[in-house]
Order: C-alpha cells, then structure tokens, then sequence
C-alpha cells in the first residue's frame, strides 16, 4: 500500500487524480445531506417573521450602520449571559436576510435590547446619546425623528422576504400597508394586525408624535423587539443534555 504511495507522490498528475477523487467523496458525504435536511435550526416558540413596520426599523438600522458598532448575538460563555441575557438562538435570527449578527462591539450587544428601556429613552438616546449616557461615544440620529417614514415599497420588500423563505402569507403581503399604520397608532383597530403577527407584537405610538409615522417610530419599533419574541421561562432547549 504505501509502496504505491511512493508512485502517486512522485508522479503529479495521478496524484492530482487521486485527491480529486478523495475529497469529492468526503464532500459528499458533508455537503449533500444539507439540501435534503428540511431545517438544521430548532423550531422555537413564539419566533415570528417581523412585522412590517419594524422590517422598516430593521432597513434603518442597517442603512444607518449601526451594526458597525453593535452586534446582536450573545455567545455562550458566563460573562455574555450575565450581562446580556440568554444567549442567542439561531431561531431568533432565521428571518433576518441579511443577519445582523455584527462583528464589532463598540456599543453592546443589542440582541437583547427590548424592553430594556421605555420608548421615551430609545428616543432620547438616539436624538442625544449623551443626554442619557453622559460617557457615550455613539453618535445622534436626531433627524429620525423629524423624517416621515417612506414605506411605499413595502409590500416589495415582504414580498422579497417572502422570497427568499421567510414564511409571510399572501395575508400579510396585501396588508402591509395598512399593518405597518395600524402597529404606529394605538388608536386604531388591532384586531386583525395582531391575529396575523400574534398577541403580543406591540402597538403604539413609539416616537411619541401623533401627527406623523416617523423613521424614528419604525427604528424603536424594531428595537423594543428584539430578543423579546422567545419566552425564557418556559423555553427548553432540544437537546437532552440541556434538559433539566
Ligand atoms: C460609533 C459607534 C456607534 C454607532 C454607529 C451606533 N452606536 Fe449605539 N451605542 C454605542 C455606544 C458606545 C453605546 C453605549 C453608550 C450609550 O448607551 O450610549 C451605545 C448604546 C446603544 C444602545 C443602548 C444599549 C444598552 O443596552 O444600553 C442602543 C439601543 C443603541 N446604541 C442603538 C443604536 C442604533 C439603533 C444605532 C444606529 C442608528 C446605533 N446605536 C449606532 C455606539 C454606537
């Protein structure tokens, strides 16, 4: 065996052969059950695709850079889960195209971040950081508040969701729209809104200016959800070593 060894080593183009033919074996056997397995994420209670107006929040978070600065993935080692909460489950990202996990931690991780604080703060801060946290380095996103939020292309961009798999009804997609006004108006009738994105997707006016849907209300929107879909008193991971 390894006589013939020798050969190949010494003669490079039966060698090359050789190798081509060893590794598409083991990519094979590595890569191709992949595309027949349904799902290698874990189905989690209380996940859901976002709803219109924090997809909104979400293209602004990601127009203005922010996870330049913050990540949102909290990794599980004692000191992340102390600081920030459970760590982060790879269902709690699964609608995110693209994923906002981030690389850099300038400011905190944000994975956690709603219902941390009130509506009135995430305003404050993102108008004047400094206002709240004297020391802060981050920068003010004051014009937010003063911007009207231009969701004309909503319905796209769920349907480009949709798209790429993220499970959005023909329901949904009509009534972007009106879902999108519905969740920045407490006033208004949320009984369907809330039966196409569940009980507990929040409805008010988080910029706490009536006259007008603001950019500022679709990014706190965003932010007051996130981490916040997944219940950790009841959530049980699946695997049996994890079981208490
Ligand atoms: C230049 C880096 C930088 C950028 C860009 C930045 N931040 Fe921050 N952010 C920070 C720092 C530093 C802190 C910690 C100090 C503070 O609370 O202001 C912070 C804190 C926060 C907090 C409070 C987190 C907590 O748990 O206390 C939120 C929420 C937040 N940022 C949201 C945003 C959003 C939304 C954007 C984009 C519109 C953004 N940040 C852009 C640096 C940045």
């Amino acid at each position: 065996m390894w006589k013939h060894h020798t050969k190949l080593e010494r003669n490079s183009l039966p060698l090359v052969i050789a190798i081509l033919i060893v590794v598409s074996i083991g990519g094979m056997v590595e890569i191709a059950p992949l595309f027949y397995l349904e799902s290698t994420i874990e189905k989690v209670e209380g996940v859901r695709p976002y709803t219109p107006l924090e997809l909104e929040g979400r293209d602004i978070y990601v127009r203005e850079g922010c996870y330049l600065c913050h990540s949102q993935m909290i990794r599980p080692l004692r000191d992340e889960v102390e600081r920030y909460g459970h760590y982060s489950l790879a269902a709690e990202s699964m609608y995110d195209h693209p994923f906002q996990w981030g690389s850099k931690r300038t400011g905190p991780d944000l994975a956690r971040v709603g219902g941390k604080y009130s509506d009135a703060w995430h305003r404050d801060h993102l108008i004047d950081p400094r206002s709240v946290v004297p020391e802060s380095v981050m920068p003010p996103y004051a014009f937010l508040a003063d911007k009207p939020l231009d969701y004309r292309d909503i319905q796209a961009k769920i349907r480009a969701m949709n798209k790429v798999g993220v499970p959005y009804t023909q329901e949904m997609i009509d009534s972007a729209k009106e879902d999108l006004e519905t969740q920045a108006d407490p006033f208004a009738g949320s009984a369907k809104f809330l039966a196409r994105y569940g009980a507990k997707a929040q409805q008010r006016d988080f910029d706490g200016n009536p006259d007008q849907v603001s950019e500022m209300d679709a990014l706190v929107a965003y932010l007051q959800m996130l981490g916040a879909l997944v219940d950790f008193k009841t959530y049980q991971a699946e695997a049996p070593e994890n079981r208490r």
